[in-house]
Order: C-alpha cells, then structure tokens, then sequence
C-alpha cells in the first residue's frame, strides 16, 4: 500500500507539470511544498525555455524522466505502466504562505535587507526604510559623511548619507569599520557613482562600536589569516559570498531530488558499522561526571553496549531505506580520522547520497550528471552577483566554464581507458600508473583538467581497490567492479559510487575474504536475503561542490568551522 501511494504520488507530481506546461501556467504541486518556495519552479520554466538542441544534448536520466516527459509530450507514465489518465488525482493546494507562519518578517515593515533595496530599490525610492548592519567603511567630509554599510544579505553594501545636523553627528563620524549599526532615513536615488541607491540617515543608532584593534581592517587580508579568525570571517567579501552560494547550492540540491521523487532520510550520525572499511572512524565515548577538559581520557565503558564511531557515509542507511521507498537520499554530515593534510580534504565533511532501487551503473552517472549540471545552473541564475565576484577576484573565467560545463554532456571513460590516456599521456607524473593502482589526484586532475578540460566519468575500477559493497562485474568475472568516480577540473574526484553488490553470496565472500565479520553487518545482508533488487548510488563531497562553484582553492575556506588534524578551535 505504501509503496503504491508513493508511486501515485509521484505520478501525479509529472502529471501536474506535463499539464502545467502544456498550458504555460505553472502552479503548485505536491513536491513543490518540499521545496518551500516557488524559487525553483522559476528554474524550472527557464530550464523548459532552453533551446531544444541545448536540451537534447543531455543524456536522458531515468529520474529526469518527468522532465523528459514534459518535454516529448509522451503519454506514459514513467514511474510506472499506467497512463497519464490513470493518475488524475487532485490533491489539494497548499494554502499557506511562508509570511503566514513568520510575523518577524511584518513586525516592522520598514526594517529590509540590503538585497531587498538593491534588487527592489524603485519600489522603496521615497519611503522611509530602517536597515542594520556592520560598517565597512567610512569617509568624513566634514559637512557630511558617507557610511557603507553591509548586512551580509548580499555582497553590495548600501551608501549611507550623514548630515553634520544629525544629533548623533559626532559620534557616528567617529565610528571604526566593524562598528554595528541600524539606520533609519529615505531612500533616494544616488547622484554618486558607484550606486543606484542612497538612504539619507534620519537616524543613526550605535548597536555595537568596535575600536581599532578590529582584526578585518579596510584591505585584503590572506585567506590562512582568516582562518585563523574564523569567527569573523563571515564579514569579509569572500566568505559572505561563499556562504551564499553554499546555502543556494543545499537547497538546490532538495529541489532537484524532491522535484525528482526522492524521500530525504535523516540517516545517523553515530554508527557502529564502518561503510567504507578503511577504518578512519572516530570513535564515539561517554565521559560520565567528567568536564569537558577531561573529556580526552579514554572510557573503556561504553553507552550503546558496542563500539560506536562517527559516521564516514550514510550510505548504508540509505540502501535500506531506497530497498523500501525506492530513491532515497540523505545530506548529512560525515567525518573521516583520516590524516589527509590538502586542500581538498575535511575530517568533517558534508555529503549528498543517493541512493535508486531498481537503478544500474548508466543511471547513477545519469542521475549525478543531471544534479550536478542542476545546481550549478541554479546557482548561475540565483547568486549572480557572488558568482560575478568570484570570476573576477578569485578565478577568472569561472563563469564562462560552468556555463560550459553544464551544456556539454560530461565524458565517459572506463578505468582501463583511463590508464592508457595516463600513460601515453608523456606526462612526468609524480606516482606511476599501472592498471590495477587507484588514480592518485595528480591523475585525476589530469584527465579532467588537461585531457577532457571537463567533467569526466571514470568506471569499472579494479574491484581490489574499492569498496567490499560494490557490484562485482560479470564481464570480467569480478575482476573490476560497477563503480564510478566524477572527477572534475581542479579539484579530481567530486563524486564517487557504484551499482551495490545484490547478490547475497558474492556479497559474503567479498566481505570474508576483506576480513569483515558479516555478525557486524547482519541487517546490511538481510537486505540481500529478503526481496534483495538491484540498486545503486553515490556520494558527493559537498565542499568539493562549493570549490568547484566558487573557484576558491582550499575546502578550508567553503565550510563555516573547518576541522582538520590540528584544528577544531571554533
Ligand atoms: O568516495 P567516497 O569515500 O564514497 C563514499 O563514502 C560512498 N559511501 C558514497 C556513496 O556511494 N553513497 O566519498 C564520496 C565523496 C568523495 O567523492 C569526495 O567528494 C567526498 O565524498 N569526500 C571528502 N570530502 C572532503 N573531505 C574528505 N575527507 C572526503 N572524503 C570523501
Ligand atoms: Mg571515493
């Protein structure tokens, strides 16, 4: 029964937008609601409206199905083989509007965001408007002097004039960068260069001064001190427009699972199996009536009766959950005790995993092809302004690239051809490539950045250098495995996954011959012994993502608090 809602469910949802489209009016659907807002709708249309030779140029993926659908018309359910007809059950629109459940946003109607002014400035031209944040800079010219003042709402800060006849005159003049702020005056339009907008202060209230010993002074700081203030860090230009995008780029990736019929499972956080057998687990101890600062001393008791550790990947939850509801995913954190000090490394991570029942090694690359390419496009229409930033001050070109990125379709190469391209490449590689070796990133970077000057697919790895869960290949008599790494530009390996093991036996002796005790993943094989399907999924390196969006250049700087070996302070 359950299973059969959900897949009326899902239909109805492509029905909605088959209809919807066809009369190029868009309205709510069900999985929209997921979604919170009507922002991605708006995507959605502009991705309808793209030239049909730009469309066809993606490959078809079996979870865009419903956007396929939309696009050729077609009759036939693709979650199931019943027709359109069949699904015409109307569920009731939301009627709730977010404004409804948040009276903090019409407590004060005058007080707006920054953005709000720069994006919606005519509207506001004359009305008086209250705005608070943080001083970035100011200059006194004696008469008069001019604040710019920033809230982190966007990366433009709003022009603040001051006249000398303001009671709080000499005491705002004296303000230093940092100081907090809210202003209160009209909004006019500027005669100034550099802003379309200018809000005359009628009133000026100090909220927080700050002295001289500011650490964010008026200049470019480098990023590894900042690192070191983290805390404040947030102020600075770069790491508000980071941050920004690395939201946008979370909620994209709801939108497109969601919109795509995927149920969010909130897998643990505490775990006692070790999914990817490398045993770079943290481990997780009570210290019962101990301060935190003894909290170090090792507790040979321990709370849940066995072992427990941090998680190094949902993955394994979320095969029980896509063998049930059929595509799943989970985004959650995971944390690795792995000794890996580089630029594109976290002992704190944040991962997307996917996981389709029903789905093979094509579907997989089919699936994290199209998220990717969704969310880049996402973030190219919604954070315009920080992705202008980041092409001109931290990598030059970045908007052109991921304009390209997301028009051609990605390249696929299998393991084997990979390592011929490596070794007739003539590159002087630092480690050598021989078959049978895992690409180190020199190599990855290489087929991507070099080689594809692309994102590249890389499958049907060695099986003795991957994952014991991972689908031995019949072709090859299990010699390599149905796996799959997206290594991208800059960075190497954004994405990595396979098609599972679903064969109850193959799966045992892979384990036994690993070393792994099967008592310790006895619910993980029940999965193969009652109603086993075959399935498959990925994991994406969510700060690998905000690096290759943004440019920026160590994954230390796209996560609010890194933690790292040596470093956890914040
Ligand atoms: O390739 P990994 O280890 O795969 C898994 O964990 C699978 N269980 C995922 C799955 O199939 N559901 O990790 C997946 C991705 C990598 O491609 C990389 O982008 C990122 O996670 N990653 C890290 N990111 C930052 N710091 C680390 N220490 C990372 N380790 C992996
Ligand atoms: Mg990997």
């Amino acid at each position: 029964m359950t299973t059969c809602s959900f897949v009326v469910s899902c239909a109805s949802n492509t029905l909605r937008f088959c209809k919807s489209f066809q009369h190029k009016n868009l309205y709510t659907s069900p999985a929209l609601l997921h979604c919170w807002s009507k922002a991605h709708l708006e995507l959605f249309r502009s991705l309808l409206v793209v030239k049909p030779s730009a469309r066809q140029r993606y490959r078809p993926s079996r979870t865009l199905s419903s956007s396929s659908t939309i696009f050729s018309g077609e009759r036939n359910c693709k979650c199931c083989t019943t027709t359109e007809e069949e699904h015409k059950v109307q569920e009731p629109p939301f009627s709730g509007k977010s404004e409804s459940f948040n009276d903090w946003t019409t407590r004060d109607s005058a007080k707006v965001r920054i953005k709000t002014i720069l994006e919606q400035g005519e509207k506001l031209v004359d009305k008086n408007v209250t705005i608070q944040g943080w001083i970035r800079s100011i200059r006194d010219q004696k008469k008069f002097a001019f604040l710019v003042v920033n809230d982190g709402s966007c990366l433009s800060g709003l022009q603040i004039f001051v006249e000398s006849t303001l009671q709080s005159y000499e005491e705002v003049k004296s303000l230093l960068t940092g100081s907090s702020v809210s202003v209160s005056g009209k909004l006019v339009h500027s005669i100034g260069k550099g802003q379309f907008y200018e809000l005359q202060a009628e009133e000026v209230r100090i909220l927080g001064d700050c002295d001289a010993s500011y650490p964010l002074q008026k200049k470019r700081h480098s990023f590894e001190y900042l690192r070191r203030i983290a805390h404040l860090r947030p102020r600075t230009n770069t790491f508000g427009a980071v941050m920004r995008v690395r939201s946008m780029l979370a909620f994209a990736t709801h939108c497109f699972f969601q919109e795509n019929g995927f149920v969010y499972i909130h897998s643990p956080i505490i775990t006692s199996s070790d999914c990817e057998g490398a045993g770079e687990m943290f481990r997780v101890l009570t210290e019962p009536g101990k301060s935190l600062n003894d909290a170090r001393r090792e507790d040979a008791k321990n709370f849940f009766g066995i072992p427990t550790f941090l998680t190094v990947s949902g993955q394994l939850s979320a095969e029980a959950y896509s063998c049930a509801l059929r595509d799943v995913y989970t985004f959650g954190p995971a944390f690795r005790a792995e000794y890996s000090n580089t630029t594109k490394h976290l002992s704190e991570f944040w991962m997307v995993e996917p996981e389709m029942a029903f789905a093979n090694l094509q579907d997989d690359m089919n699936n994290a092809e199209s998220y990717v390419k969704f969310v880049i496009q996402y973030v190219l229409e919604k954070c315009k302004e920080d992705i202008d930033f980041f092409d001109r001050f931290i990598q030059n070109g970045l908007k052109s690239r991921l304009h390209k990125y997301i028009e051609k379709p990605f390249a696929r190469i299998s393991y084997s051809e990979a390592v011929e391209i490596l070794q007739n490449s003539g590159n002087p590689f630092q480690f050598p490539v021989s078959w049978g070796e895992d690409l180190a990133t020199e190599h990855e970077r290489y087929l991507a950045e070099e080689y594809f000057d692309h994102p590249v697919f890389v499958y049907n790895y060695p099986a003795a250098i991957k994952a014991f869960y991972m689908k031995n290949n019949d072709h090859d008599s299990g010699k390599t495995v149905a796996a799959m790494d997206l290594l991208v530009p800059r960075i190497g390996e954004l994405i990595g996954g396979s098609e599972r093991e679903d064969r109850l036996d193959v799966l045992e002796q892979k384990m036994h011959q690993l070393g792994l005790k099967a008592e310790n993943y006895w619910w993980y094989l029940d999965l193969r012994r009652f109603g086993s399907v075959p399935h498959a999924g990925y994991g994406l390196g969510f700060e690998r993502l905000v690096l290759f969006v943004t440019g920026m250049e160590n994954i230390r700087d796209v996560i609010p608090f890194p933690r790292f070996p040596g470093s956890a302070e914040f």
